[in-house]
């Protein structure tokens, strides 16, 4: 076998002296394996080729002797093929800078390697189980390969995968794509026929090798052929698509694609546990290409900040910026002149298993035209394209076989075949081999270098998995490849590991991976199922709400208690006066000042909290902190022994008398303080200041959150007659019609009702909605079976239902690898306010990591998207049932006041409202789909409900004023 190796032995001589060791000095050419260091000296020296001589067609100066220095005008001739040391480092740096550019995500100048992520985030664990079909269409020229390969875990001893090669019609390679497909699905029954499969659902791994846009596991896009394939309709598609279509299109049997791969990945999958781990993949068969574990921060497009991802380099196009020029012989113009897709993968030409045999015989072509071999003459088989095939070229150079089969088989090429031809013949393969082997090589030192920069090693140990016919059939090529690394890298320790059957267990493992990813995706979607409601369930939600709300208004039994609030009229901009407030039942306790001029609303409020063993002790024990937080605010204001007019948002469902009379029905919320359920929270507070000396408080109107935020908006906006809630808790009111109000005398008029809609569904009319997590959120609760529709809803419980979907989705493995921790099984661990942070649209998955990470949660980046999509699914669910309250309540206006079209605007307050990233425009859209004819503007209070609450106690005082005079 003529080889040549680009340094001779003499190791540990600098790089330079050893350029300038020149033939000459040896002055002859060394026999195969004798590996002369013939090129180095010729670096300044560009391509030469020798003068074209016209004569015999076929034969140039027939009859004439070869010219004495044939020889040397073939080594001349391929002295084009000679690259330096110096070129080859200036290749790795090139190739080294196109991939850091595109991992970067520039655009522009786009760079001549476009690194694709292939999501494969890890290499294989062992663990992967099962029997998998792989479909392999690409690696190896004109032929697919169907296999049935069956993982057997760890410890499990290996299973040899069964397979069949199938040639693939050149028309089919050139022809429509649905024609390849079907053909593909064709060898796939064809295949499983001969196998006891029976009528069992199969998993396959589609092996695809060309380049493509992975948008996932399973989801791959074309985008331009490579090779000797071109069928029409494919490029820009969605190849594991298009292979679906086929299969059912074939109907034979019931195939499910999982996933599709780079065949460099299926081969740096395939390495052998105990070897490996391989974290490169290199193929070089009819084409070439590598792929490598990349740091995931470092590609752009990812937007991912840990662990690694699989990145096929799509090297072959190295070049199409016309970065190799000057490298290009004429013979690699012409190849590509000849090609499929001239100008494209112009490296792939010059290294790739389909293209050496051309360019050897366009060498052998020019030389016989030049009449230095075969005695000057051509024959139809030299001169026609691909009559030199990669295979032909591996036997011409075999050093034991290797003469006898140049001459047998250049004569079956219809040449007469010279003594001397041979050799020269043996020298072309080599100098086309050794060049591919070193452009190899400092594509792959590129590679190197790249994983020495991503992970800041020094030293970098790494083992590379090789793939494909070149490596099999020409043992030299790794060789030489092994050599020309090691001096371009000579930091790094790289083991070279043969993929043991092409890279057929490395697509199963990739497939095993992303089965199991597909059946969690699945348990995933069946366990979120229940939260995706569609218009049909939304509308029912609104029919029932319609209903409850009419029987509540008569006083009929319904969940909704319709709460007559006595307030009947929003304010109309002449209240004037300071006015004290209190805020109890959201997230924060407040007492506020509110200063009503003619400029305007001043407002100073103090945030309190309200310790939970308050919140949950006594009523006496409440009332007497709401007093001391009165007491400490009036301190700080200089209001001390001030009785300014209070009003009281109470946000709890209260039957009220009146303004300022409010028997709480039942506490909610979290909170639970004795003695106060069916008592007037007035008297309490009144009972409160009385204990408290020297305290006088003049107690006006007690109000519900929503009227507060209503009226509070109303101040602003005098189209506002409705006023929701969705915090802690959740509610609405809005202004009815006294005629429809049976609790309350008169039938002119309005009175703003408050709906208490967050028991809605406590008489089970919610029950096809209740999922199996609800009811584990409402067991866990201090009011089981209460509140039912606010349990769907609002802050104090998304968060549980989170933590409870994901308990289980732990529990069958989808999430955290199954490892059910302490830290998830806390109740209330997982804040409603994650959901608000993980579901913004700013937040990459990394930062939803983060969160997690500090919940304990060990995560992949596949638990965090999952995480995400359980978050989305409760929160919409929750935004559309809220829309379809408010579309019940705002239908109900418009038909109270029989209008073909109602504008109206609601107050909205509460901290999942308003600092959730999409619940507000979820709720939006679905009352825009359930109340078509209403013009709904939401108004989002800015002042909270406290001065709603000053706003109702300024009109009542205004309303007692005028009574008095
Ligand atoms: C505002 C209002 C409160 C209301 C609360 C609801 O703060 O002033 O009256 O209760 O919103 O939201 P939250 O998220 O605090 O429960
Ligand atoms: C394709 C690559 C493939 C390589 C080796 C190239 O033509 O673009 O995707 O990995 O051939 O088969
Ligand atoms: C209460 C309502 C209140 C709502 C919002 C619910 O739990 O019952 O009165 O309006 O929370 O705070």
């Amino acid at each position: 076998m003529l080889g040549f190796s680009i340094f001779p032995e003499v190791s540990g001589m600098p790089h330079t002296e050893r350029e300038e060791l020149t033939p000459k000095e040896n002055n002859q050419l060394l026999l195969p394996g004798g590996h002369p260091p013939m090129w180095n000296h010729m670096d300044s020296i560009g391509p030469i080729g020798l003068p074209h001589r016209e004569g015999v067609p076929g034969c140039s100066q027939e009859g004439l002797p070869y010219p004495s220095n044939s020889s040397e005008l073939v080594l001349e001739c391929l002295q084009q093929f000679k690259v330096t040391g110096t070129q080859l480092q200036q290749i790795q740096a090139r190739l080294l800078g196109s991939m850091e550019q595109a991992l970067g995500g520039q655009a522009s100048p786009a760079s001549a390697v476009r690194m694709l992520p292939t999501y494969v985030g890890s290499i294989p664990h062992g663990t992967e189980q099962g029997d998998f079909v792989v479909l392999e269409l690409g690696a190896t020229g004109a032929s697919l390969r169907v296999l049935w390969v069956t993982l057997m875990g760890t410890g499990g001893h290996r299973m040899e995968p069964r397979s069949q090669e199938f040639v693939i019609p050149p028309e089919v390679m050139l022809g429509p794509g649905q024609q390849l497909f079907d053909f593909a699905a064709h060898c796939l029954s064809e295949f499983l026929d001969a196998l006891p499969v029976g009528k069992q659902g199969l998993q396959l791994g589609f092996s695809f090798s060309f380049p493509c846009h992975q948008t996932g596991l399973d989801r791959s896009t074309l985008i331009s052929w490579t090779k000797g394939f071109r069928c029409s309709g494919v490029e820009g598609h969605d190849v594991v698509q298009l292979l679906r279509d086929a299969i059912k299109r074939h109907g034979a049997y019931n195939i499910d694609v999982v996933a599709v791969v780079n065949d460099t990945v299926g081969t740096m999958m395939g390495c052998e546990p105990g070897v490996g781990p391989c974290e490169v993949g290199l193929v070089v068969d009819t084409g070439t290409n590598a792929c490598y574990m990349e740091e995931a921060r470092h590609v752009a497009v990812l937007d991912e900040d840990r662990g690694r991802v699989c990145v096929s380099v799509e090297w072959g196009s190295f070049g199409d910026d016309g970065v190799l020029g000057p490298m290009l012989t004429t013979f690699d113009h012409a190849l590509d002149r000849e090609s499929l897709n001239p100008g494209a993968q112009r490296f792939e030409k010059m290294i790739g298993g389909l293209y050496l045999g051309e360019l050897v015989r366009l060498v052998l072509a020019h030389l016989a035209q030049q009449g230095v071999l075969f005695g000057g003459c051509t024959s139809p088989a030299l001169l026609s394209r691909g009559s030199i095939l990669l295979e032909h070229v591996a036997e011409m150079e075999d050093p034991w076989a290797g003469a006898a089969r140049v001459h047998a088989l250049l004569q079956d090429l219809g040449l007469n075949v010279g003594a001397s031809d041979v050799e020269l013949v043996q020298y072309v393969c080599a100098a086309v081999f050794t060049r591919a082997a070193r452009l190899c090589a400092a594509a792959l030192a590129a590679v190197l270098s790249r994983l020495q920069h991503s992970r800041e090693q020094q030293i970098l140990q790494i083992a590379v998995a090789t793939g494909g016919r070149v490596f099999e059939q020409h043992p030299s090529f790794l060789s030489i490849l092994q050599e020309t690394v090691m001096l371009l890298t000579p930091e790094c320790d790289v083991s070279f590991i043969p993929s043991v059957d092409g890279g057929g267990r490395g697509v199963a493992m990739v497939t095993a991976v992303a089965a199991r990813l597909a059946a969690h995706r699945h348990l995933l979607e069946e366990t979120l199922a229940p939260f995706q409601l569609n218009r049909e369930q939304l509308a029912a939600v609104q029919a029932q709400m319609r209903e409850a709300m009419v029987k509540g208004l008569r006083g009929e039994a319904s969940s909704l208690r319709m709460l007559p609030t006595y307030v009947r009229a929003t304010p109309d901009g002449s209240e004037r006066g300071d006015f004290l407030a209190l805020d109890l039942g959201g997230t924060n306790f407040r007492v506020l000042l509110v200063r009503v001029t003619a400029e305007g609303v001043k407002i100073t409020n103090q945030i309190y909290s309200i310790p939970e063993n308050v919140a949950q002790g006594s009523g006496q024990q409440l009332f007497d902190h709401i007093v001391d937080c009165i007491v400490d605010f009036q301190q700080k204001q200089g209001l001390s022994g001030q009785s300014l007019p209070l009003g009281f948002t109470f946000s709890f469902p209260c039957r009220q008398l009146g303004l300022d009379q409010g028997i709480l029905l039942n506490w909610t919320k979290g909170f639970s303080a004795s003695d106060c359920e069916g008592q007037d929270i007035v008297c309490l507070l009144r009972e409160a200041i009385g204990r408290r000396q020297a305290v006088e408080l003049n107690v006006v109107a007690i109000v519900n959150d929503t009227v507060g935020t209503m009226m509070s908006c109303g101040y602003e906006d005098p189209r506002c007659e409705v006023g929701l809630i969705v915090g802690t808790g959740t509610n609405a009111c809005y202004m009815e019609e006294l005629r429809n109000v049976a609790a309350v005398a008169g039938d002119s008029g309005h009175m703003c009702i408050n709906m208490e809609w967050g028991a809605f569904g406590d008489d089970g009319s919610l029950g096809l909605l209740r999922t199996c997590f609800d009811a584990s959120v409402d067991q866990a609760s201090i009011n089981p079976g209460k509140q039912s529709f606010e349990k769907m809803i609002s802050g104090m419980y998304l968060g549980e239902i989170v933590r409870h979907i994901l308990l289980h989705l732990t529990s069958l493995g989808v999430l955290f690898r199954g490892q059910q921790t302490q830290r998830l099984q806390t109740r209330d661990i997982f804040k409603t306010k994650f959901l608000s942070e993980i579901e913004s649209d700013s937040l990459a998955l990394r930062q939803v990591r983060a969160i997690l990470e500090d919940l304990g949660l060990p995560l992949t980046s596949d638990d965090a998207l999952m995480v995400l999509e359980v978050c989305q699914a409760v929160s919409q669910r929750a935004a559309q049932l809220c829309g379809a309250g408010v579309a019940a309540v705002v239908e109900k206006i418009r038909e109270n006041r029989g209008l073909e079209e109602l504008t109206v605007s609601i107050g909205v307050d509460g901290t999942l409202y308003k600092l959730h990233p999409h619940f507000s425009s979820l709720v939006a859209a679905t009352v825009r789909e359930l109340a078509p004819r209403c013009v709904v503007t939401f108004l989002q209070s800015e002042d909270g409900s406290g001065k709603g609450a000053a706003l109702v106690t300024a009109v009542a005082c205004r309303l007692a004023q005028m009574a008095r005079v």
